[in-house]
Protein backbone atom coordinates (compact mmCIF):
# COMPACT_ATOMS: atom_id res chain seq x y z
CA UNK A 1 0.00 0.00 0.00
CA UNK A 2 1.41 3.48 -0.62
CA UNK A 3 1.37 5.98 2.08
CA UNK A 4 -0.53 8.93 -0.06
CA UNK A 5 -2.51 8.55 -3.42
CA UNK A 6 -3.05 12.06 -5.12
CA UNK A 7 -6.86 11.72 -6.68
CA UNK A 8 -7.06 8.17 -6.09
CA UNK A 9 -3.90 7.48 -7.94
CA UNK A 10 -1.01 5.45 -5.83
CA UNK A 11 2.27 6.94 -6.50
CA UNK A 12 5.74 6.69 -5.97
CA UNK A 13 8.34 9.85 -6.13
CA UNK A 14 10.17 7.75 -8.82
CA UNK A 15 9.57 4.94 -11.34
CA UNK A 16 10.91 3.73 -14.54
CA UNK A 17 8.73 3.14 -17.19
CA UNK A 18 9.53 0.32 -19.72
CA UNK A 19 7.68 1.98 -22.80
CA UNK A 20 9.84 4.77 -22.84
CA UNK A 21 13.13 3.45 -21.33
CA UNK A 22 13.06 6.24 -19.52
CA UNK A 23 12.77 7.05 -15.55
CA UNK A 24 9.64 9.35 -14.10
CA UNK A 25 9.75 11.62 -11.16
CA UNK A 26 7.07 13.70 -10.13
CA UNK A 27 8.39 17.60 -10.60
CA UNK A 28 8.44 18.74 -7.04
CA UNK A 29 9.54 22.08 -8.30
CA UNK A 30 6.09 22.28 -8.92
CA UNK A 31 4.00 21.48 -6.24
CA UNK A 32 1.70 22.24 -4.36
CA UNK A 33 0.41 24.19 -7.26
CA UNK A 34 0.97 21.91 -10.25
CA UNK A 35 1.45 18.12 -9.92
CA UNK A 36 3.57 17.13 -13.33
CA UNK A 37 5.28 14.04 -14.58
CA UNK A 38 8.95 14.23 -15.70
CA UNK A 39 10.40 11.87 -17.91
CA UNK A 40 14.02 11.97 -17.68
CA UNK A 41 16.00 10.38 -20.35
CA UNK A 42 19.85 10.72 -19.70
CA UNK A 43 22.20 11.32 -16.77
CA UNK A 44 22.39 15.08 -17.59
CA UNK A 45 18.23 15.22 -17.21
CA UNK A 46 18.74 13.14 -13.56
CA UNK A 47 21.61 15.27 -12.75
CA UNK A 48 19.37 18.70 -13.71
CA UNK A 49 16.65 17.02 -11.76
CA UNK A 50 19.28 16.18 -8.53
CA UNK A 51 20.74 19.97 -8.95
CA UNK A 52 17.23 22.01 -9.26
CA UNK A 53 15.63 19.98 -6.36
CA UNK A 54 12.35 19.05 -8.93
CA UNK A 55 13.73 15.47 -7.05
CA UNK A 56 15.15 15.63 -2.77
CA UNK A 57 15.15 14.38 0.04
CA UNK A 58 18.20 11.87 1.36
CA UNK A 59 16.50 9.03 0.42
CA UNK A 60 14.91 9.66 -2.93
CA UNK A 61 18.29 11.38 -4.30
CA UNK A 62 19.79 8.14 -3.16
CA UNK A 63 17.69 6.21 -5.67
CA UNK A 64 17.99 9.46 -8.29
CA UNK A 65 21.18 8.52 -8.85
CA UNK A 66 21.01 5.28 -8.93
CA UNK A 67 18.53 5.45 -11.53
CA UNK A 68 20.55 8.00 -13.59
CA UNK A 69 23.81 5.81 -13.58
CA UNK A 70 21.35 3.21 -15.34
CA UNK A 71 20.22 5.95 -17.77
CA UNK A 72 24.35 6.51 -18.19
CA UNK A 73 25.84 3.23 -18.97
CA UNK A 74 22.52 2.90 -21.57
CA UNK A 75 24.26 5.19 -23.76
CA UNK A 76 27.62 4.66 -23.29
CA UNK A 77 28.77 1.05 -21.02
CA UNK A 78 31.75 2.60 -20.94
CA UNK A 79 31.00 6.00 -18.52
CA UNK A 80 30.31 4.27 -14.75
CA UNK A 81 32.94 6.42 -13.28
CA UNK A 82 32.61 9.93 -15.01
CA UNK A 83 28.92 9.23 -14.29
CA UNK A 84 28.87 8.54 -10.59
CA UNK A 85 31.36 11.30 -10.31
CA UNK A 86 28.78 13.66 -11.35
CA UNK A 87 26.06 12.25 -10.05
CA UNK A 88 27.60 12.38 -6.52
CA UNK A 89 28.85 16.41 -7.07
CA UNK A 90 24.94 17.33 -7.16
CA UNK A 91 24.45 17.31 -3.62
CA UNK A 92 27.22 17.27 -0.58
CA UNK A 93 25.25 16.70 2.23
CA UNK A 94 23.11 13.55 2.09
CA UNK A 95 25.18 11.18 2.22
CA UNK A 96 22.77 8.22 1.13
CA UNK A 97 24.00 9.28 -2.56
CA UNK A 98 27.45 8.84 -2.41
CA UNK A 99 26.24 5.21 -0.64
CA UNK A 100 23.86 4.36 -3.29
CA UNK A 101 26.97 4.85 -5.60
CA UNK A 102 29.33 3.28 -4.05
CA UNK A 103 26.69 0.26 -3.65
CA UNK A 104 25.91 0.14 -7.58
CA UNK A 105 29.83 0.22 -7.99
CA UNK A 106 30.01 -2.81 -5.64
CA UNK A 107 27.31 -4.65 -8.04
CA UNK A 108 29.17 -3.34 -11.40
CA UNK A 109 32.80 -3.79 -11.10
CA UNK A 110 33.25 -6.84 -11.48
CA UNK A 111 31.20 -7.45 -14.26
CA UNK A 112 31.79 -6.67 -18.01
CA UNK A 113 30.58 -3.13 -19.47
CA UNK A 114 28.13 -4.41 -21.93
CA UNK A 115 26.52 -6.34 -18.79
CA UNK A 116 26.49 -3.48 -16.52
CA UNK A 117 23.69 -1.33 -18.04
CA UNK A 118 20.83 -4.20 -17.27
CA UNK A 119 22.43 -4.94 -14.03
CA UNK A 120 22.16 -1.39 -13.18
CA UNK A 121 18.29 -0.82 -13.71
CA UNK A 122 18.34 -3.95 -11.76
CA UNK A 123 20.26 -2.17 -8.69
CA UNK A 124 18.06 0.92 -9.19
CA UNK A 125 14.70 -0.79 -9.04
CA UNK A 126 15.87 -3.20 -5.88
CA UNK A 127 17.07 0.03 -4.34
CA UNK A 128 13.53 1.42 -5.04
CA UNK A 129 11.95 -1.49 -3.64
CA UNK A 130 14.11 -1.73 -0.54
CA UNK A 131 13.61 1.89 -0.18
CA UNK A 132 9.58 2.02 0.28
CA UNK A 133 9.86 -1.29 2.67
CA UNK A 134 12.65 0.55 4.64
CA UNK A 135 9.94 3.83 5.14
CA UNK A 136 7.37 1.43 6.02
CA UNK A 137 9.28 -0.19 8.88
CA UNK A 138 10.08 3.40 9.98
CA UNK A 139 6.73 4.23 10.19
CA UNK A 140 5.54 0.85 12.46
CA UNK A 141 8.73 1.10 14.77
CA UNK A 142 7.86 4.97 15.39
CA UNK A 143 4.07 4.29 15.56
CA UNK A 144 4.91 2.69 19.26
CA UNK A 145 6.66 5.72 20.02
CA UNK A 146 4.00 8.18 19.30
CA UNK A 147 1.63 5.74 20.64
CA UNK A 148 3.19 5.89 23.85
CA UNK A 149 3.17 9.87 24.14
CA UNK A 150 -0.40 9.54 22.64
CA UNK A 151 -1.15 7.95 26.32
CA UNK A 152 0.91 9.68 28.80
CA UNK A 153 -0.68 13.16 27.86
CA UNK A 154 -3.42 14.04 30.20
CA UNK A 155 -5.94 15.40 27.97
CA UNK A 156 -7.35 12.50 25.94
CA UNK A 157 -9.43 14.44 24.17
CA UNK A 158 -7.00 16.36 22.30
CA UNK A 159 -4.80 15.06 19.44
CA UNK A 160 -1.17 14.68 19.70
CA UNK A 161 0.79 17.82 18.33
CA UNK A 162 3.63 17.10 16.69
CA UNK A 163 6.19 20.00 14.94
CA UNK A 164 7.93 18.71 12.06
CA UNK A 165 10.41 20.78 10.29
CA UNK A 166 11.01 20.37 6.26
CA UNK A 167 9.71 17.68 4.14
CA UNK A 168 10.72 13.99 5.50
CA UNK A 169 7.64 12.61 3.59
CA UNK A 170 6.26 10.50 0.60
CA UNK A 171 8.08 12.59 -1.38
CA UNK A 172 11.51 12.93 -0.17
CA UNK A 173 11.96 8.82 -0.44
CA UNK A 174 10.19 6.38 -2.67
CA UNK A 175 7.23 5.85 -0.84
CA UNK A 176 6.11 6.58 2.70
CA UNK A 177 8.72 8.70 4.14
CA UNK A 178 10.57 8.73 7.12
CA UNK A 179 9.44 11.56 9.69
CA UNK A 180 5.89 11.52 8.12
CA UNK A 181 5.93 7.64 7.13
CA UNK A 182 5.29 7.39 11.04
CA UNK A 183 2.62 9.96 11.27
CA UNK A 184 0.62 8.06 8.44
CA UNK A 185 1.11 4.73 10.70
CA UNK A 186 0.29 6.53 13.74
CA UNK A 187 -2.71 7.41 11.74
CA UNK A 188 -4.10 4.59 10.69
CA UNK A 189 -3.68 3.23 14.43
CA UNK A 190 -6.17 6.12 15.52
CA UNK A 191 -4.07 7.99 17.00
CA UNK A 192 -5.03 11.70 16.36
CA UNK A 193 -2.74 14.06 15.35
CA UNK A 194 -2.31 17.97 14.86
CA UNK A 195 0.69 18.88 13.34
CA UNK A 196 2.71 21.95 13.20
CA UNK A 197 4.62 22.37 10.24
CA UNK A 198 7.57 24.80 9.99
CA UNK A 199 7.72 26.53 6.48
CA UNK A 200 11.60 26.16 6.03
CA UNK A 201 12.84 28.98 4.30
CA UNK A 202 14.34 29.17 1.55
CA UNK A 203 12.72 26.48 -0.31
CA UNK A 204 9.44 26.48 1.69
CA UNK A 205 9.04 22.46 1.27
CA UNK A 206 6.89 22.44 4.59
CA UNK A 207 4.90 24.65 2.98
CA UNK A 208 4.84 23.31 0.01
CA UNK A 209 5.41 19.56 -0.13
CA UNK A 210 4.82 18.82 3.75
CA UNK A 211 1.08 20.36 4.15
CA UNK A 212 0.43 19.07 0.39
CA UNK A 213 1.11 15.06 1.88
CA UNK A 214 -0.71 15.87 5.09
CA UNK A 215 -3.75 17.47 3.57
CA UNK A 216 -3.38 14.40 0.69
CA UNK A 217 -3.69 12.49 3.98
CA UNK A 218 -6.14 14.11 5.70
CA UNK A 219 -3.60 14.79 8.90
CA UNK A 220 -4.99 18.22 10.20
CA UNK A 221 -2.00 20.35 10.39
CA UNK A 222 -1.07 24.18 10.78
CA UNK A 223 1.61 25.71 8.73
CA UNK A 224 3.79 28.21 10.66
CA UNK A 225 6.86 30.70 10.30
CA UNK A 226 9.98 29.55 10.79
CA UNK A 227 10.99 30.92 14.30
CA UNK A 228 7.14 29.85 15.70
CA UNK A 229 8.20 26.36 17.26
CA UNK A 230 10.25 27.88 20.36
CA UNK A 231 6.92 30.16 21.24
CA UNK A 232 4.53 26.66 21.09
CA UNK A 233 6.56 24.68 22.84
CA UNK A 234 6.79 27.51 25.98
CA UNK A 235 3.26 27.43 25.67
CA UNK A 236 2.49 23.87 25.75
CA UNK A 237 1.64 23.19 22.34
CA UNK A 238 4.46 20.49 21.41
CA UNK A 239 4.11 17.50 22.64
CA UNK A 240 6.95 16.02 19.84
CA UNK A 241 8.81 17.08 17.41
CA UNK A 242 9.70 14.58 14.57
CA UNK A 243 12.17 15.59 11.96
CA UNK A 244 14.43 13.55 9.32
CA UNK A 245 18.05 13.38 8.17
CA UNK A 246 20.08 13.86 5.91
CA UNK A 247 23.38 12.63 7.24
CA UNK A 248 23.92 11.11 11.18
CA UNK A 249 27.17 10.51 12.29
CA UNK A 250 28.46 7.30 13.68
CA UNK A 251 28.11 9.07 17.49
CA UNK A 252 24.22 10.49 16.97
CA UNK A 253 25.25 14.12 15.45
CA UNK A 254 22.10 14.60 13.38
CA UNK A 255 22.28 16.91 10.05
CA UNK A 256 19.17 17.76 8.57
CA UNK A 257 17.51 20.83 6.96
CA UNK A 258 18.71 24.42 8.08
CA UNK A 259 16.85 25.37 11.37
CA UNK A 260 16.44 21.68 12.81
CA UNK A 261 19.39 22.56 14.87
CA UNK A 262 17.51 26.03 16.62
CA UNK A 263 13.81 23.28 17.13
CA UNK A 264 15.87 20.68 18.77
CA UNK A 265 17.59 23.55 20.87
CA UNK A 266 13.74 25.22 21.86
CA UNK A 267 12.62 21.43 22.34
CA UNK A 268 15.50 20.53 25.11
CA UNK A 269 14.90 23.90 27.07
CA UNK A 270 10.88 22.99 26.92
CA UNK A 271 11.26 19.15 27.60
CA UNK A 272 9.73 18.82 24.59
CA UNK A 273 11.05 14.98 22.88
CA UNK A 274 12.91 15.52 19.67
CA UNK A 275 13.07 12.80 17.76
CA UNK A 276 14.66 11.86 14.70
CA UNK A 277 13.40 9.23 12.22
CA UNK A 278 16.05 7.81 9.75
CA UNK A 279 17.13 4.68 7.27
CA UNK A 280 20.26 3.41 8.10
CA UNK A 281 21.61 3.86 4.94
CA UNK A 282 21.48 7.87 6.28
CA UNK A 283 24.26 6.96 8.90
CA UNK A 284 27.73 8.09 8.19
CA UNK A 285 29.72 5.11 10.22
CA UNK A 286 33.11 6.76 9.28
CA UNK A 287 32.58 9.88 11.31
CA UNK A 288 31.61 10.98 14.30
CA UNK A 289 31.96 15.18 14.79
CA UNK A 290 28.83 16.39 12.74
CA UNK A 291 29.88 19.82 12.75
CA UNK A 292 33.06 19.52 11.78
CA UNK A 293 33.09 16.73 9.46
CA UNK A 294 29.59 17.04 7.22
CA UNK A 295 29.66 18.90 3.83
CA UNK A 296 27.12 21.69 4.15
CA UNK A 297 25.65 22.25 1.06
CA UNK A 298 25.89 26.16 0.16
CA UNK A 299 23.13 27.00 -2.66
CA UNK A 300 22.39 30.14 -4.43
CA UNK A 301 21.52 33.35 -2.58
CA UNK A 302 19.07 34.17 -4.88
CA UNK A 303 16.44 31.17 -3.09
CA UNK A 304 16.98 33.67 0.36
CA UNK A 305 16.59 36.54 -1.62
CA UNK A 306 13.26 35.97 -3.56
CA UNK A 307 9.86 33.91 -2.85
CA UNK A 308 7.58 31.84 -5.53
CA UNK A 309 3.93 31.03 -5.35
CA UNK A 310 0.61 32.47 -7.47
CA UNK A 311 -0.18 35.10 -7.92
CA UNK A 312 -4.29 36.29 -7.87
CA UNK A 313 -4.68 35.21 -11.66
CA UNK A 314 -3.35 31.83 -10.74
CA UNK A 315 0.15 32.43 -12.43
CA UNK A 316 3.76 31.17 -10.83
CA UNK A 317 5.50 34.37 -10.20
CA UNK A 318 9.07 34.53 -8.34
CA UNK A 319 9.50 37.84 -6.54
CA UNK A 320 12.35 39.78 -4.66
CA UNK A 321 12.33 40.59 -1.20
CA UNK A 322 15.51 42.71 -0.61
CA UNK A 323 17.13 45.51 -2.14
CA UNK A 324 19.13 44.09 -5.21
CA UNK A 325 22.23 45.11 -4.24
CA UNK A 326 21.61 42.19 -0.76
CA UNK A 327 24.03 39.92 -0.92
CA UNK A 328 22.81 36.66 0.74
CA UNK A 329 24.23 33.21 2.53
CA UNK A 330 22.27 30.26 1.96
CA UNK A 331 23.50 27.04 3.82
CA UNK A 332 21.07 24.35 3.21
CA UNK A 333 21.72 22.21 6.65
CA UNK A 334 22.95 22.52 9.84
CA UNK A 335 24.07 19.44 12.45
CA UNK A 336 21.65 18.98 15.73
CA UNK A 337 24.19 17.71 18.61
CA UNK A 338 23.39 14.19 19.70
CA UNK A 339 22.89 15.51 23.06
CA UNK A 340 20.01 17.08 21.88
CA UNK A 341 18.59 13.83 20.29
CA UNK A 342 15.87 12.02 22.54
CA UNK A 343 16.15 9.00 20.37
CA UNK A 344 16.41 7.71 16.81
CA UNK A 345 13.88 5.68 14.72
CA UNK A 346 15.03 3.60 12.32
CA UNK A 347 13.74 0.80 10.32
CA UNK A 348 15.69 -1.56 12.90
CA UNK A 349 13.81 -0.15 15.77
CA UNK A 350 14.46 2.95 18.11
CA UNK A 351 17.88 3.84 19.68
CA UNK A 352 19.83 6.30 21.59
CA UNK A 353 22.04 8.93 19.62
CA UNK A 354 25.08 7.42 20.85
CA UNK A 355 28.30 5.56 19.86
CA UNK A 356 27.44 2.46 21.36
CA UNK A 357 23.55 2.08 19.85
CA UNK A 358 25.07 3.24 16.25
CA UNK A 359 28.17 0.63 16.36
CA UNK A 360 25.25 -2.38 16.93
CA UNK A 361 22.88 -0.76 14.44
CA UNK A 362 26.36 -1.18 11.65
CA UNK A 363 26.42 -5.06 12.74
CA UNK A 364 22.64 -5.35 11.42
O1 LIG B 1 17.13 20.04 0.68
P1 LIG B 1 16.18 18.90 0.76
O2 LIG B 1 14.77 19.27 0.45
O3 LIG B 1 16.65 17.72 -0.05
O4 LIG B 1 16.25 18.49 2.29
C1 LIG B 1 15.51 17.43 2.76
C2 LIG B 1 15.60 17.28 4.23
O5 LIG B 1 16.28 18.02 4.90
C3 LIG B 1 14.89 16.13 4.85
O6 LIG B 1 14.52 16.42 6.15
C4 LIG B 1 15.87 14.95 4.84
O7 LIG B 1 16.27 14.64 3.55
C5 LIG B 1 15.35 13.75 5.50
S1 LIG B 1 13.91 13.17 4.68
C6 LIG B 1 13.73 11.68 4.40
Amino acid sequence: MAAVNVDGTPYRSIWYDIVSDSVQIIDQTLLPHHFEIKSLHSVADMVEAITTMQVRGAPLIGVAAAFGLYLSLRDDPQSKNKAMDSLRATRPTAVNLSWAMAAADKVLAPLRPSAQPEAALRFAMQLADEDVKTCEAIGEQGCEVLEKLWHSKADQTAPLNVLTHCNAGWLATVDWGTALSVLYKAQLKGIPLHVWVDETRPRNQGAFLTTWELQKQGIPNTLIADNTGGHLMQQGLVDVCLVGSDRTTASGDVCNKIGTYLKALAAADNKVPFYVALPISTIDFEIHDGVKEIPIEQRDGSEVLSISGLDESGTRRTVSLAHPEVSAGNYGFDVTPARLVTALITEKGVFTADRESIACLKER
